[in-house]
């Protein structure tokens, strides 16, 4: 496989999403960390951008016993700079930023533009520039700031290049990375979906042997994934354990257990939990309580269940690369408390098992579908482990609920009807507490305020309020203002990520 070593680049996922569609496997390993790699299994490395320059007083370094094992090296941006700065080459600091894109001139023939223009756009990030390059190495392309915007070693298999391969912008990026990985570092391209799910048959067999393994099944993406691979390899030897809370959208438990006791026939357990539920949030209003209390109702719930079964010696759990990359651990044997159930009981005698610790998430939704799931589970948009409980503002009520889901799915239903499903990032209905009064036909109302929240958003982390057109929201409006019982009013959020958070509590 391919190392990408993080310097700390924003764009470092990318590299490895971008080598991993080559059909390559690549991991991104903190620089400390490359001599645990299994090193007999490294057929290249890539070292990152990153934010510092090789002056900074805490830069991080480059190992030069990296480069006696004679694996071929790529240095992108910071990482150029690092080996010319390591190697004895003159990199200057520069306080202006050159940033965007700029045009590459190939100088010279080298295997990494091999059969491309001579001329084309790159995506350059960087502020220092490398000045003289260490001995060996020779100058192969230039742009309008520096004479060695890509280099290469005259004998070994070393290069370096200032702008980033991995950016869109960078015209011919992809195919750098391509002559990179197939002719450098002589890799064949065998990784994908299909291979990774034969060798996670193979693994999680060997490992489990006669074993018997559980797993918490929310109907989110990634553990309805982890349940379908798994149904897939170990067929009886596993259980799916569905606590239904109560709070799920509209027919999604259903949903849920058609999928996987009907159509994939797994032993799924059912857990009908909603009154214990109910119970315990009656008269809540807070909603960090209301988090807590789902939390941990949960965690009794699956204890409770995890004791029928005293053969069970692993807990399978959907965590993905990006939170082991995140949490910063170096191995995922924790059990994370970001998980979307709220943290799993920490005394268990169960042992971890995370299946999808390597893939991305768009690489778990194209798992998803090679195992059948259907694209309403594989792309459903974010949903918090709180479920609808956080989308009720003040106390929880069966009748609420019937409300927040009702209009959820009226909501649902119109977003898809006007071909908006796919570019709106997250769609919802949120309850008030708030009463206030209408007309209907010749009688005065007074019934709750609904509040339709409709946001763009690449990650979750910032936020647009979706602009819908108004003959659609006058549609929706309609249909819930007349379908469901007990709301008069209906508004919509206009409010951005910052200032506004996405859900409302
Ligand atoms: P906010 O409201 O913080 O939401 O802008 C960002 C994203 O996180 C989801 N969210 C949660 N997910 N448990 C979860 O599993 C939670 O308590 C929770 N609160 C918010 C939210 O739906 C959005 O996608």
């Amino acid at each position: 496989y391919i190392v990408v070593l993080d310097y700390g680049s924003q764009y470092n996922q990318l590299i490895v999403r971008r080598i991993r569609d080559l059909g390559v496997y690549a991991e991104l390993v903190h620089p400390d960390d490359f001599f645990s790699c299994d090193l007999p299994q490294v057929k290249g490395v890539i070292l990152s951008g990153g934010p510092n320059s090789v002056y900074d007083e805490n830069a991080p370094k480059l190992e030069t016993k990296l480069l006696d094992l004679k694996i071929p090296i790529l240095g992108i941006c910071y990482g150029m700079q690092l080996l010319v700065h390591t190697l004895g080459g003159v990199v200057e600091s520069n306080d202006l930023r050159e940033y965007g894109n700029t045009e590459l001139n190939i100088t010279k023939d080298n295997p990494l533009t091999k059969g491309l223009a001579f001329s084309f756009n790159v995506w350059m990030s960087h502020g220092d520039v490398v000045k003289t390059l260490p001995k060996g190495f020779i100058s192969v392309a230039s742009s309008k700031t520096t004479d060695h915007a890509m280099m290469m070693h005259e004998t070994q298999p070393i290069y370096g290049i200032q702008f980033h391969p991995e950016v869109r912008n960078t015209v011919h990026g992809i195919e750098i990375l391509d002559h990179f990985v197939k002719d450098i570092c002589k890799m064949d391209k065998n990784w994908s979906i299909p291979a990774f799910i034969e060798q996670k048959t193979l693994e999680i067999r060997e490992l489990v042997k006669d074993g018997h393994v559980i797993c918490a099944l929310s109907g989110g993406v990634d553990s309805s994934v982890v349940t379908a691979l798994l149904a897939h390899i170990l067929k009886d030897q596993f259980t799916p354990i569905f606590v239904d809370h109560g709070l799920l959208r509209k027919d999604e438990a259903l949903d849920v257990q058609n999928t996987f006791k009907r159509d994939f026939e797994t032993n799924l357990i059912t857990v009908d939990a909603k009154d214990r539920f109910f119970a315990k949030l009656k008269g809540i209003s807070d909603p960090e309580q209301k988090r807590k209390i789902i939390g941990n109702e949960f965690i009794k719930v699956f204890e409770e269940q995890i004791k029928n079964f005293k053969d069970a010696k692993y807990l399978a759990q959907g965590t993905l690369y990006t939170d082991v990359i995140e949490s910063g651990t170096k191995t995922a044997q924790t059990i994370k408390s970001h998980h979307n159930v709220g943290g799993l009981p920490k005394n268990m005698k169960l042992i971890l098992i995370e299946p999808l610790n390597t893939l991305f998430k768009d690489e778990v939704r194209d798992l998803g579908i090679r195992l059948g799931l259907p694209e309403s589970i594989v792309n459903r948009q974010p949903f918090p482990g709180p479920g609808l409980a956080i989308r009720i503002l003040g106390d929880i009520t069966p009748d609420k609920i019937r409300i927040v889901q009702e209009s959820d799915f009226i909501l649902r239903e119109e977003i898809k009807n006007h071909g908006l499903d796919k570019s709106i990032w997250q769609y919802f209905t949120v309850l008030t507490p708030l009463k206030t009064v209408g007309v209907m036909g010749d009688n005065r109302t007074y019934d709750y305020v609904l509040v339709i929240r409709a946001v763009t958003s690449i990650d979750g982390m910032t936020a647009d309020f979706a602009q819908i057109p108004y003959e659609t929201l006058q549609k929706i409006s309609n249909r819930m203002t007349n379908e469901v019982k007990g709301i008069n009013r209906v508004v919509y959020d206009i409010t951005s990520k910052p200032p506004g958070t996405i859900e409302w509590e």
